[in-house]
Protein backbone atom coordinates (compact mmCIF):
# COMPACT_ATOMS: atom_id res chain seq x y z
CA UNK A 1 0.00 0.00 0.00
CA UNK A 2 1.47 3.93 -0.90
CA UNK A 3 2.25 5.54 2.20
CA UNK A 4 -0.86 8.59 2.88
CA UNK A 5 1.13 11.22 3.10
CA UNK A 6 0.14 14.24 5.38
CA UNK A 7 -0.47 17.25 3.59
CA UNK A 8 -1.54 17.09 -0.10
CA UNK A 9 0.70 15.71 -2.81
CA UNK A 10 -0.82 15.32 -6.51
CA UNK A 11 0.25 11.46 -7.21
CA UNK A 12 0.53 10.09 -10.62
CA UNK A 13 2.54 6.71 -10.55
CA UNK A 14 4.52 5.37 -13.58
CA UNK A 15 2.62 2.94 -15.83
CA UNK A 16 6.06 0.67 -16.19
CA UNK A 17 8.76 0.51 -13.53
CA UNK A 18 12.73 0.58 -15.48
CA UNK A 19 13.75 -1.38 -12.46
CA UNK A 20 14.13 -4.67 -14.55
CA UNK A 21 16.64 -2.84 -16.74
CA UNK A 22 19.43 -2.32 -14.05
CA UNK A 23 22.10 -4.31 -12.96
CA UNK A 24 22.45 -3.46 -9.10
CA UNK A 25 25.61 -5.16 -8.87
CA UNK A 26 27.48 -3.06 -11.22
CA UNK A 27 26.12 0.88 -10.33
CA UNK A 28 28.39 3.91 -11.72
CA UNK A 29 27.55 6.79 -9.03
CA UNK A 30 24.66 8.65 -9.69
CA UNK A 31 23.82 7.59 -13.11
CA UNK A 32 20.72 5.66 -13.09
CA UNK A 33 17.50 7.42 -11.29
CA UNK A 34 14.44 5.40 -10.22
CA UNK A 35 11.07 5.96 -11.14
CA UNK A 36 9.51 9.36 -9.46
CA UNK A 37 10.32 12.49 -8.97
CA UNK A 38 8.90 14.87 -6.58
CA UNK A 39 8.21 18.19 -7.83
CA UNK A 40 7.38 21.80 -6.31
CA UNK A 41 7.56 24.82 -7.73
CA UNK A 42 7.08 28.68 -6.02
CA UNK A 43 5.03 31.31 -7.45
CA UNK A 44 2.94 34.10 -5.95
CA UNK A 45 5.33 34.36 -3.18
CA UNK A 46 4.05 30.96 -2.05
CA UNK A 47 4.94 26.95 -2.57
CA UNK A 48 2.17 24.99 -4.39
CA UNK A 49 0.89 21.57 -4.07
CA UNK A 50 3.34 19.20 -4.71
CA UNK A 51 3.57 16.44 -6.90
CA UNK A 52 5.00 13.32 -7.45
CA UNK A 53 4.87 11.74 -11.25
CA UNK A 54 6.95 9.39 -13.32
CA UNK A 55 10.75 10.64 -13.62
CA UNK A 56 11.02 12.51 -16.73
CA UNK A 57 12.45 15.68 -17.90
CA UNK A 58 10.59 19.18 -17.17
CA UNK A 59 10.69 22.38 -19.40
CA UNK A 60 12.07 25.80 -18.33
CA UNK A 61 11.83 28.93 -19.88
CA UNK A 62 15.79 29.93 -21.88
CA UNK A 63 15.64 32.56 -19.51
CA UNK A 64 15.42 30.84 -16.27
CA UNK A 65 17.64 33.21 -13.64
CA UNK A 66 19.29 29.64 -12.72
CA UNK A 67 20.86 29.73 -16.39
CA UNK A 68 22.30 32.93 -15.66
CA UNK A 69 23.35 33.46 -11.87
CA UNK A 70 23.59 29.37 -10.88
CA UNK A 71 20.74 30.52 -8.18
CA UNK A 72 20.64 27.12 -6.89
CA UNK A 73 21.24 24.78 -4.04
CA UNK A 74 21.06 21.16 -2.98
CA UNK A 75 21.29 18.34 -0.72
CA UNK A 76 22.99 15.04 -0.37
CA UNK A 77 20.99 12.50 1.62
CA UNK A 78 20.54 8.24 1.48
CA UNK A 79 17.85 5.98 1.82
CA UNK A 80 18.48 2.38 3.35
CA UNK A 81 16.49 -1.35 3.88
CA UNK A 82 17.19 -3.22 6.50
CA UNK A 83 17.25 -7.02 6.08
CA UNK A 84 13.51 -7.43 7.10
CA UNK A 85 12.38 -4.14 4.44
CA UNK A 86 12.22 -1.53 7.09
CA UNK A 87 13.28 1.90 5.28
CA UNK A 88 15.25 4.51 7.08
CA UNK A 89 17.12 7.64 6.37
CA UNK A 90 19.88 9.44 8.30
CA UNK A 91 19.34 12.15 10.63
CA UNK A 92 17.34 13.74 7.65
CA UNK A 93 16.60 17.23 9.97
CA UNK A 94 20.15 18.15 9.49
CA UNK A 95 19.97 18.23 5.46
CA UNK A 96 16.28 20.11 5.98
CA UNK A 97 17.81 22.56 8.53
CA UNK A 98 20.79 22.83 5.87
CA UNK A 99 19.05 23.26 2.58
CA UNK A 100 17.08 25.85 3.72
CA UNK A 101 20.30 27.46 5.46
CA UNK A 102 21.98 27.67 1.91
CA UNK A 103 18.60 28.66 0.32
CA UNK A 104 18.78 31.53 2.78
CA UNK A 105 22.39 32.54 1.75
CA UNK A 106 21.24 32.65 -2.03
CA UNK A 107 18.33 34.66 -1.55
CA UNK A 108 15.89 31.82 -1.90
CA UNK A 109 12.26 31.48 0.07
CA UNK A 110 12.26 28.75 2.65
CA UNK A 111 10.78 25.28 1.80
CA UNK A 112 8.05 23.89 4.36
CA UNK A 113 8.48 21.00 6.69
CA UNK A 114 5.81 18.70 5.81
CA UNK A 115 6.38 18.74 2.57
CA UNK A 116 9.90 18.03 2.84
CA UNK A 117 9.31 15.12 5.08
CA UNK A 118 6.02 14.03 3.30
CA UNK A 119 7.52 14.03 -0.43
CA UNK A 120 10.20 12.03 0.41
CA UNK A 121 8.68 9.41 2.67
CA UNK A 122 5.99 9.25 -0.01
CA UNK A 123 7.98 8.99 -2.84
CA UNK A 124 10.70 6.62 -0.79
CA UNK A 125 7.64 4.57 -0.39
CA UNK A 126 6.98 4.41 -4.23
CA UNK A 127 10.80 4.07 -5.14
CA UNK A 128 11.03 1.06 -2.71
CA UNK A 129 11.73 -1.49 -4.75
CA UNK A 130 14.93 1.01 -6.07
CA UNK A 131 16.86 0.48 -2.24
CA UNK A 132 18.46 -2.54 -1.89
CA UNK A 133 19.27 -4.50 1.53
CA UNK A 134 23.01 -4.83 2.34
CA UNK A 135 25.50 -2.59 3.63
CA UNK A 136 27.03 -1.16 0.50
CA UNK A 137 23.67 -0.69 -0.67
CA UNK A 138 21.50 2.79 -0.51
CA UNK A 139 19.61 4.87 -2.73
CA UNK A 140 21.22 8.27 -3.24
CA UNK A 141 18.54 10.67 -2.28
CA UNK A 142 18.95 14.70 -3.93
CA UNK A 143 16.94 17.49 -3.59
CA UNK A 144 17.61 20.66 -4.93
CA UNK A 145 16.25 24.02 -5.65
CA UNK A 146 16.57 26.18 -8.88
CA UNK A 147 15.63 29.63 -9.81
CA UNK A 148 12.79 29.19 -12.37
CA UNK A 149 11.79 32.82 -13.35
CA UNK A 150 12.65 34.20 -16.93
CA UNK A 151 14.73 37.68 -16.44
CA UNK A 152 18.28 39.00 -17.03
CA UNK A 153 17.92 41.13 -14.46
CA UNK A 154 20.72 40.11 -11.61
CA UNK A 155 18.25 39.87 -9.02
CA UNK A 156 16.65 37.19 -7.16
CA UNK A 157 13.82 34.86 -8.73
CA UNK A 158 10.39 35.33 -7.90
CA UNK A 159 9.78 31.50 -8.49
CA UNK A 160 11.41 28.11 -7.94
CA UNK A 161 11.32 24.71 -8.23
CA UNK A 162 11.94 22.08 -5.98
CA UNK A 163 13.10 18.64 -6.71
CA UNK A 164 13.34 15.54 -5.11
CA UNK A 165 15.60 12.61 -7.37
CA UNK A 166 16.83 9.32 -6.53
CA UNK A 167 19.59 7.04 -8.04
CA UNK A 168 20.55 4.04 -6.69
CA UNK A 169 24.16 3.88 -5.15
CA UNK A 170 27.07 1.87 -4.26
CA UNK A 171 30.76 3.33 -3.57
CA UNK A 172 30.82 6.94 -4.71
CA UNK A 173 34.89 6.07 -5.35
CA UNK A 174 35.79 3.18 -6.38
CA UNK A 175 39.42 3.15 -6.64
CA UNK A 176 42.47 4.89 -4.30
CA UNK A 177 42.42 8.49 -3.42
CA UNK A 178 45.17 10.44 -3.51
CA UNK A 179 44.88 13.74 -2.68
CA UNK A 180 46.77 17.31 -3.05
CA UNK A 181 46.70 20.13 -1.02
CA UNK A 182 46.06 22.91 -2.64
CA UNK A 183 48.36 25.28 -3.37
CA UNK A 184 47.41 28.97 -5.35
CA UNK A 185 43.35 28.24 -6.41
CA UNK A 186 40.40 28.47 -3.27
CA UNK A 187 37.11 26.72 -2.90
CA UNK A 188 35.84 29.36 -0.50
CA UNK A 189 36.43 32.46 1.15
CA UNK A 190 35.14 34.74 4.60
CA UNK A 191 31.87 35.75 3.68
CA UNK A 192 31.35 33.92 1.04
CA UNK A 193 29.18 30.71 0.32
CA UNK A 194 31.24 27.66 1.19
CA UNK A 195 28.88 26.60 4.04
CA UNK A 196 26.16 26.01 1.82
CA UNK A 197 25.30 23.25 -0.67
CA UNK A 198 25.38 25.70 -3.58
CA UNK A 199 25.55 24.36 -6.98
CA UNK A 200 28.06 27.04 -7.90
CA UNK A 201 30.43 26.37 -5.10
CA UNK A 202 30.82 22.51 -6.83
CA UNK A 203 31.40 24.00 -10.47
CA UNK A 204 34.08 26.35 -9.35
CA UNK A 205 36.10 22.85 -8.02
CA UNK A 206 36.00 21.01 -11.05
CA UNK A 207 38.75 22.70 -12.89
CA UNK A 208 41.70 22.62 -10.36
CA UNK A 209 40.40 18.84 -9.73
CA UNK A 210 40.90 18.60 -13.42
CA UNK A 211 44.75 19.47 -13.13
CA UNK A 212 44.97 17.80 -10.13
CA UNK A 213 43.75 14.43 -12.02
CA UNK A 214 46.61 15.11 -14.28
CA UNK A 215 48.84 14.73 -11.50
CA UNK A 216 47.32 11.36 -10.46
CA UNK A 217 45.02 13.16 -7.65
CA UNK A 218 41.52 12.23 -7.49
CA UNK A 219 40.64 15.41 -4.86
CA UNK A 220 41.69 18.30 -3.42
CA UNK A 221 42.11 19.21 -0.11
CA UNK A 222 40.99 23.07 -0.03
CA UNK A 223 43.43 25.59 2.45
CA UNK A 224 42.25 28.66 3.32
CA UNK A 225 42.14 31.02 0.82
CA UNK A 226 44.40 34.03 2.48
CA UNK A 227 47.07 31.84 2.98
CA UNK A 228 46.97 28.28 1.88
CA UNK A 229 48.35 27.14 5.27
CA UNK A 230 45.86 25.82 6.91
CA UNK A 231 43.76 22.64 5.28
CA UNK A 232 39.74 23.26 5.28
CA UNK A 233 37.57 20.37 3.59
CA UNK A 234 37.81 18.36 -0.16
CA UNK A 235 34.95 19.79 -1.87
CA UNK A 236 32.78 15.95 -1.76
CA UNK A 237 33.87 15.30 1.70
CA UNK A 238 35.07 16.76 5.11
CA UNK A 239 38.14 15.89 5.96
CA UNK A 240 39.81 13.98 9.37
CA UNK A 241 43.57 13.50 10.30
CA UNK A 242 44.60 10.92 12.46
CA UNK A 243 48.24 11.82 14.31
CA UNK A 244 49.43 9.70 16.48
CA UNK A 245 45.99 7.95 18.02
CA UNK A 246 44.70 11.41 18.07
CA UNK A 247 42.07 12.74 14.98
CA UNK A 248 41.92 16.27 14.10
CA UNK A 249 39.49 18.01 11.81
CA UNK A 250 39.04 21.27 10.66
CA UNK A 251 36.01 23.74 12.47
CA UNK A 252 33.35 24.05 10.55
CA UNK A 253 32.91 27.85 9.53
CA UNK A 254 31.64 30.22 6.74
CA UNK A 255 34.00 28.35 4.10
CA UNK A 256 33.58 25.14 5.25
CA UNK A 257 30.35 22.80 4.85
CA UNK A 258 28.57 21.51 8.27
CA UNK A 259 28.55 18.26 7.10
CA UNK A 260 26.14 15.71 8.55
CA UNK A 261 28.84 12.59 8.71
CA UNK A 262 31.55 14.63 9.55
CA UNK A 263 29.59 15.90 12.99
CA UNK A 264 28.85 12.08 13.61
CA UNK A 265 32.48 10.93 13.09
CA UNK A 266 32.99 13.50 16.10
CA UNK A 267 30.12 12.05 17.96
CA UNK A 268 31.10 8.16 17.53
CA UNK A 269 34.77 9.27 18.15
CA UNK A 270 33.78 10.40 21.65
CA UNK A 271 31.71 7.28 22.47
CA UNK A 272 34.49 5.35 21.41
CA UNK A 273 37.08 7.09 23.34
CA UNK A 274 39.06 8.66 20.58
CA UNK A 275 40.30 12.11 21.00
CA UNK A 276 39.17 14.25 18.48
CA UNK A 277 40.24 17.78 18.42
CA UNK A 278 38.10 20.10 16.15
CA UNK A 279 40.74 22.83 15.47
CA UNK A 280 42.80 24.86 12.68
CA UNK A 281 45.33 22.70 10.89
CA UNK A 282 48.38 23.78 9.55
CA UNK A 283 49.34 21.60 6.27
CA UNK A 284 53.11 21.98 7.87
CA UNK A 285 51.89 20.03 11.13
CA UNK A 286 50.62 17.08 8.57
CA UNK A 287 54.05 17.40 6.27
CA UNK A 288 56.07 17.17 9.85
CA UNK A 289 54.01 14.35 11.02
CA UNK A 290 53.84 12.20 7.73
CA UNK A 291 57.88 12.54 7.93
CA UNK A 292 58.32 11.48 11.21
CA UNK A 293 55.80 8.09 10.97
CA UNK A 294 52.83 10.30 13.30
CA UNK A 295 50.51 10.39 10.40
CA UNK A 296 48.35 7.32 10.59
CA UNK A 297 45.43 7.93 8.20
CA UNK A 298 43.45 10.67 6.39
CA UNK A 299 39.90 9.98 5.23
CA UNK A 300 37.06 11.85 3.81
CA UNK A 301 34.18 12.03 5.26
CA UNK A 302 30.77 12.61 3.60
CA UNK A 303 27.09 11.29 2.20
CA UNK A 304 28.23 10.13 -0.99
CA UNK A 305 32.04 9.66 0.04
CA UNK A 306 30.41 7.53 3.32
CA UNK A 307 34.13 7.42 4.97
CA UNK A 308 36.86 7.22 2.00
CA UNK A 309 40.39 6.02 3.21
CA UNK A 310 43.29 8.47 1.42
CA UNK A 311 46.58 6.73 0.34
CA UNK A 312 48.67 9.53 -0.16
CA UNK A 313 48.93 13.20 -0.51
CA UNK A 314 50.73 15.93 -2.21
CA UNK A 315 52.13 19.79 -1.71
CA UNK A 316 55.14 21.78 -2.84
CA UNK A 317 56.70 18.87 -4.91
CA UNK A 318 56.86 16.53 -2.24
CA UNK A 319 54.16 13.33 -2.37
CA UNK A 320 54.17 11.63 0.63
CA UNK A 321 52.21 7.75 0.39
CA UNK A 322 50.11 6.22 3.89
CA UNK A 323 50.59 2.87 4.81
CA UNK A 324 47.39 0.23 5.07
CA UNK A 325 46.25 0.12 8.48
CA UNK A 326 44.81 -3.10 9.86
CA UNK A 327 42.48 -1.82 12.23
CA UNK A 328 42.23 1.68 10.79
CA UNK A 329 40.06 4.27 12.78
CA UNK A 330 38.81 5.01 9.34
CA UNK A 331 37.32 1.19 8.89
CA UNK A 332 35.95 1.63 12.65
CA UNK A 333 33.53 5.00 11.84
CA UNK A 334 32.67 3.17 8.69
CA UNK A 335 31.26 0.26 9.83
CA UNK A 336 29.71 1.84 12.75
CA UNK A 337 28.33 4.86 10.59
CA UNK A 338 27.14 2.22 8.22
CA UNK A 339 25.38 -0.44 10.54
CA UNK A 340 23.40 1.80 12.29
CA UNK A 341 22.20 3.40 8.77
CA UNK A 342 21.08 -0.07 8.11
CA UNK A 343 19.47 -0.55 11.21
CA UNK A 344 21.83 -2.63 12.70
CA UNK A 345 23.13 -1.87 16.31
CA UNK A 346 21.87 0.02 18.98
CA UNK A 347 21.41 3.84 17.95
CA UNK A 348 22.18 6.11 20.96
CA UNK A 349 21.88 9.57 19.45
CA UNK A 350 18.35 8.73 17.90
CA UNK A 351 19.97 9.43 14.21
CA UNK A 352 17.92 6.55 12.31
CA UNK A 353 14.50 8.37 10.99
CA UNK A 354 11.66 5.23 10.07
CA UNK A 355 10.39 5.88 6.75
CA UNK A 356 7.78 2.84 6.63
C1 LIG B 1 27.17 14.36 -0.82
O1 LIG B 1 28.07 13.80 -0.22
O2 LIG B 1 26.00 13.97 -0.72
C2 LIG B 1 27.41 15.51 -1.69
O3 LIG B 1 26.51 16.24 -1.91
C3 LIG B 1 28.72 15.66 -2.34
C4 LIG B 1 28.61 15.54 -3.82
C5 LIG B 1 29.88 15.98 -4.42
C6 LIG B 1 28.27 14.16 -4.28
Amino acid sequence: MIYEPKCKIDIETASESKIGQVDFEHIEFGKIFTDHLFECDYKDGAWQTPKIRPYGPFSLDPGARVFHYGQAVFEGMKAYKDEQGGIWLFRPDENFRRINKSAKRLAIPDFPEDYFFEGMKTLLQLDSDWIKPGLDNSLYVRPYVIATEAAIAAAPSREYKFVIMCSPAKAYYSGEVRVVFEESFSRAADGGVGFAKAAGNYAAQFYPTELAGKKGFQQIIWTDANTHEYLEEAGTMNIFFRVGDKLITSPTNDRILDGVTRKSVIQLAEDMGIACEVRRIKVQEIKDAAKNGELKEIFGAGTAAVISPISGFGHGGDTFELKKLENSYASKFKSRLVGIQHNEGDDPHNWRYAVN
